[in-house]
């Protein structure tokens, strides 16, 4: 037998349609629902779908991108990271690091959107938060970022102990890890 419900009264059901229609303001306000990927090999951005050079940016591995799009064989991304006015070519993952996220074409830095700016207290070095779009090869991404570390450990592990004993990587910082 069926769970009987009490009728609704007339305030419910203006609650109930309110709460619904809040639902669909919030739901169609909302950006498209962003997919984050990261690059698991150094790969090319470019302006359209095509794919045709002039690459815009050279992306590093593990840049965490923000998927819009997904095309034949190449995914419409947002790209953003930190840069230093007057070096704008150079994308940074935070203000200060030295973890490269990308290097831009001169054209594509003019482009580059300001999204938030910053000084670093240690430094009293501005940095621009910047983002630019463009088309990336699906293939060369990855939606975790774990295949990328394990990689590297493996990387790591086989090739870093030829000249000197291995370094613990908790020991650095990223600016010191240079390697
Ligand atoms: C061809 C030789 C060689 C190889 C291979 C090598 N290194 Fe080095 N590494 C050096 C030299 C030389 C230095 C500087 C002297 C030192 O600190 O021993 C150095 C320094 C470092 C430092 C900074 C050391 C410090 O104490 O300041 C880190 C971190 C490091 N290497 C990590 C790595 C990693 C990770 C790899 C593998 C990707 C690697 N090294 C492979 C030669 C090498």
């Amino acid at each position: 037998m069926g769970k009987v419900h009490a009728p609704l009264t007339p305030l419910t059901k203006v609650r109930r349609r309110c709460r619904r229609v809040l639902l669909c303001v919030l739901l169609s306000a909302a950006p498209a629902a962003a997919e984050t990927a990261f690059v698991a090999e150094p790969a090319e951005l470019f302006e359209a779908a095509s794919a045709l050079p002039p690459a815009i940016a050279q992306v590093s591995v593990a840049a965490k991108l923000n998927v819009q799009e997904h095309g034949a064989q190449s995914d419409k991304v947002v790209l953003s990271g930190w840069t230093r006015p007057g070096a704008e070519r150079v994308l940074f993952a935070y203000p200060g690091k030295q973890i490269l996220v990308a290097r831009l074409s001169p054209e594509a830095a003019e482009r580059l959107r300001l999204q938030e700016s910053m000084t670093d207290p240690e430094t009293g070095i501005a940095w621009n938060l910047m983002q630019i779009d463009g088309w990336i090869a699906a293939d060369s991404l990855v939606p975790s970022l774990d295949p990328i570390w394990d990689a590297a450990w493996e990387l790591f592990a086989d090739r870093c102990t030829a000249c000197h004993e291995r370094r613990v990587p908790s020991n650095y910082t990223a600016n010191q890890w240079r390697s």
